[in-house]
């Protein structure tokens, strides 16, 4: 266990890397700090503080629990537990009640988090968490008599019903505050707003204890003008059993108990969600069909079953998490590989950018270019789900190649309001698609059908979906034979056809224009690298003669940007509208861009002549910085409208010159590449978590999860992070770090051996499980090289090659793989 203690100021939690949490220890961090439930359809974001909300499916359509966004004090809304003896009242989580506890400690592991508290000798652990293929949130709650003397506790439990549509719930008050119903029956508060009209769905809020009152209404919970941190009901320590009729319905349990010393009690509350048959929706008039919450309930009705569901869950998350464990001579590595990471990656393939504490869950679907990226931290995980979620993307593409820039969850299909035309979109899933079938093999991804859009039925292929979004590039080129940007790339915020000077309409989906000039020497990179592996899948499925066109359009593409996508010490980043370069010495603000560095070094472009190095130098010289690397220098200090939204931010944050994270494993990858270990590993753990531990304070954000953005040099406070949990980072740098630091790369004849590590590291050990074998590889670098071939002796015989051959070693192998000159 590594304890940093907090009682450095700046500190405020540590790593139990034995238990896979991080242990917080101050309810006071700089952000809420959270975590999340659920992994399979039904979620919950939990703050250290038991503030969030849960949701089934779509957070937008589905949301069970109200929170407030952005409020004052901020992390209102969530799971809370008033407790209260000898007239003190205090939470479970060390909030909502300002009463400071004897002892806070908030774990948050993989999929649960637990708050042990304690007050007056009176202590608490919540332990809370979404079962597998469960639609509910359990919270089991114990509580212990720690004193001498017998003790009188009262608790109230407390949530907030969300009227199902999270946006219409804050915002359509004239309607939302007529239609709010629940019925009470027993210890189970039933929410039904709009149960009587056209949702066949529910949600409830139980405890499997006697309740000595309750409360649904609000107002009558908390008292008028009242917060959550003082409930009228709790102080005066009565509930009025009041039925909400509209207004705002909210769930509250009334529980009295005496105990003894010593003595503990613990209670188990689900909050649950059930949709039932249209035809089978009521058991009397009015009457909700209580049946399946009742067979929801009973599966957590005891402290035993609890206890055996939260096993099930630390055994689904150690069998996930044993598919790949490293052992480094630095603990922070092997922690941020073997657990936070893998982890976050989780999260971001189930979630996309769709809810965090900075994305409210009402604005974003799952991002087309998000999602794709997604996968690759996730496929070595859970394989199958990554195929579903590919051949999802794929159905939303439209029958020209390009692809809907996000789709919804609820109902996949591509959301109409956003549209498309972000050219980097499509050649993403040629990635997915590779990399799925480098880590398992399985090539009948391409033969499965697929819908295009809006078609009923399927008539072509995944690989046709593929080889349309390869020509989406082709057919779209613009005067210097780059491709045509569209309204963006994957940053955003270059936004080269948008011109807008109106500050009502957005960035994001205004293109002005026939866009056939703004072009974009990422999106070039990214076909070589992505058009190339195109190729490779055509030659690998025999169709060579395709194979051979597609290579003549990539080596191109490469020609293309030798000629104009350089600038003598670093590629390019565009051509704007009126086709003036974009990220070039030649520009007063905005000379250098991270993008291209990466995507055209990645693709080797101009390797002959250097150009990839050259490149990596100059990004170490002008964009690298204490906390990674930032976007662009210099950055932009006045608005464009030839530029758009990157300009309208602030020098030093988001796109406009800050340390936009996701973009920075892709030098990272880069360096390697190129044999240079160092900065590899420098950028690498510039912005990893759990190498930042000491600056806990400056960083704000979780110190377990990547952020999108840390503050670049320009801004107010370098080295700030913002829009935690839902980045591209967490998957991009997992990969970066396993697959080109430590060289374990999936390829599709096997697994390649090319690790680019610190020469100080004389060995490493990996376990790796991949297309049903485990290996237990030991990377070995003996005369410390930076990078140099591989000499592989597999269970102690010696092999030609670095690629381990799962046809020939099958089942469990000792790999040994020394650098050699
Ligand atoms: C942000 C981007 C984001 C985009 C789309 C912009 O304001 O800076 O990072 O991708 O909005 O929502
Ligand atoms: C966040 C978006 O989710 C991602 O798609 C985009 O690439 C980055 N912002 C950069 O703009």
């Amino acid at each position: 266990m590594h304890k940093q203690h907090p009682e450095n100021e700046q500190q405020f939690g540590y790593f139990d890397d034995q238990k896979c949490e991080y242990v917080i220890t101050n309810p006071h961090t700089p952000t809420p700090w959270i975590n999340y439930l659920g992994n399979d359809g039904f979620y919950g974001l939990i703050s250290n503080t038991g503030g969030g909300y849960c949701f089934y499916r779509d957070p937008k359509f589905r949301r069970l629990t109200r929170y407030r966004y952005n409020s004052v004090p901020v992390d209102n809304g969530g799971r809370y537990f008033y407790l209260k003896s000898e007239g003190q009242t205090w939470s479970a989580t060390g909030r909502p009640v300002h009463t400071e506890l004897d002892q806070y400690s908030c774990h948050h592991g993989m999929g649960y988090s637990r708050f042990k508290a304690s007050k007056n000798a009176i202590s608490s652990q919540l332990t809370s968490f979404i079962p597998l293929n469960t639609k509910a949130e359990v919270h089991q709650l114990e509580l212990k008599n720690d004193g001498d003397t017998t003790k009188a506790v009262e608790l109230f439990s407390f949530i907030e019903w969300c009227l199902w549509n999270a946006e219409d719930d804050g915002a359509n008050f004239q309607r939302n505050l007529s239609t709010g119903e629940v019925e009470v029956e027993g210890s189970t508060i039933y929410h039904k707003t709009e149960y009587r009209e056209r949702r066949n769905h529910y949600a409830f809020y139980s405890v499997n204890h006697p309740i000595d009152g309750f409360e649904t209404d609000r107002e009558t919970f908390l008292g008028p003008y009242r917060g959550f941190e003082n409930p009228i009901a709790v102080e005066r320590g009565k509930t009025a059993n009041s039925v909400a009729r509209g207004w705002s319905p909210i769930a509250s349990h009334h529980i009295k108990c005496e105990l003894a010393p010593g003595e503990s009690k613990t209670l188990v509350f689900v909050l649950g969600y059930c949709e039932v048959e249209a035809t089978n929706k009521w058991q009397a008039p009015n009457i909700i069909n209580k049946q399946p919450a009742q067979t929801l309930q009973a599966q957590f009705d005891t402290s035993e079953k609890v206890t055996a569901e939260l096993l099930k869950l630390k055994n689904y998350w150690q069998n996930l998490l044993g598919k790949f464990v490293v052992k480094s001579p630095d603990e922070r590595f092997d922690r941020a590989l073997n657990i936070w990471n893998q982890y976050q990656n989780m999260v971001t393939f189930n979630l996309s950018r769709s809810a965090s504490f900075y994305e409210s869950g009402i604005g974003r679907g799952m991002g087309f270019r998000d999602s794709n990226q997604d996968t690759i931290g996730f496929a070595h995980m859970v394989p199958e789900k990554v195929k579903e979620r590919i051949l999802d993307l794929s159905s939303t593409q439209k029958t020209d190649g390009s692809a809907y820039h996000q789709y919804q969850p609820l109902t996949k299909k591509g959301n109409a309001n956003i549209g498309g035309n972000f050219n980097d979109d499509p050649m993403w899933m040629v990635l997915s698609t590779a990399n799925y079938i480098k880590e398992t093999g399985d090539f009948s991804i391409l033969d499965e059908m697929v819908i295009y859009d809006g078609q009923e039925q399927a008539t072509h292929n995944h690989f046709d979906h593929l080889e349309r979004a390869f020509n989406h590039v082709v057919n779209n080129l613009g005067p210097h034979g780059l491709p045509l940007i569209g309204r963006a790339d994957w940053n955003d915020c270059l936004n080269l056809n948008c011109f807008s000077e109106d500050p009502n309409e957005s960035y994001q989906t205004t293109q002005r224009g026939a866009s056939d000039v703004a072009e974009s020497v990422m999106i070039a990179g990214q076909f070589v690298l992505y058009g190339q592996e195109f190729v490779e899948i055509c030659q690998r499925i025999g169709k060579n003669e395709l194979a051979s066109k597609c290579q003549t359009h990539v080596d191109q593409m490469r020609s293309s940007v030798e000629q104009h996508g350089w600038d003598g010490e670093w590629y390019i980043r565009a051509y704007d509208a009126n086709g003036d370069k974009v990220g070039s010495n030649d520009n007063a603000e905005g000379k250098i861009f991270i993008e291209s560095q990466g995507f055209c070094a990645m693709a080797g472009i101009g390797s002959e002549q250097g150009k990839p190095l050259q490149a990596m130098n100059s990004v170490e010289k002008h964009l690298s910085s204490d906390f990674g690397i930032m976007l662009n220098q210099p950055a932009f200090t006045r608005y464009s409208k030839y530029l758009g939204e990157i300009s309208s931010y602030p020098p030093g944050y988001k796109e406009n010159a800050g340390i936009f994270c996701h973009n920075n494993p892709w030098i990272t990858i880069s360096e390697a590449m190129l044999g240079r270990p160092e900065k590899a590993f420098e950028y690498y753990s510039k912005i990893t978590p759990a190498f930042l531990q000491d600056v806990q304070k400056l960083h704000k954000t979780e110190p377990y999860v990547y952020s999108q953005m840390i503050a670049g040099n320009d801004s107010a406070n370098p080295g700030e992070a913002k829009n935690s949990w839902l980045t591209g980072t967490a998957a991009w740098n997992y990969y970066a770090a396993t697959q080109y630091i430590l060289g374990i790369r999936p390829d599709y004849d096997g697994l390649l051996i090319d690790p680019c590590i610190l020469p100080s590291w004389k060995s490493v050990a990996i376990t790796r499980e991949f297309r049903g074998a485990n290996y237990q590889i030991e990377l070995r670098n003996p005369s410390g090289l930076k990078k140099g071939k591989v000499e592989l002796t597999i269970d102690g015989v010696k092999v030609a090659g670095n690629l381990i051959d799962p046809k020939r070693f099958g089942a469990k192998h000792t790999v040994v793989a020394e650098i050699v000159a």
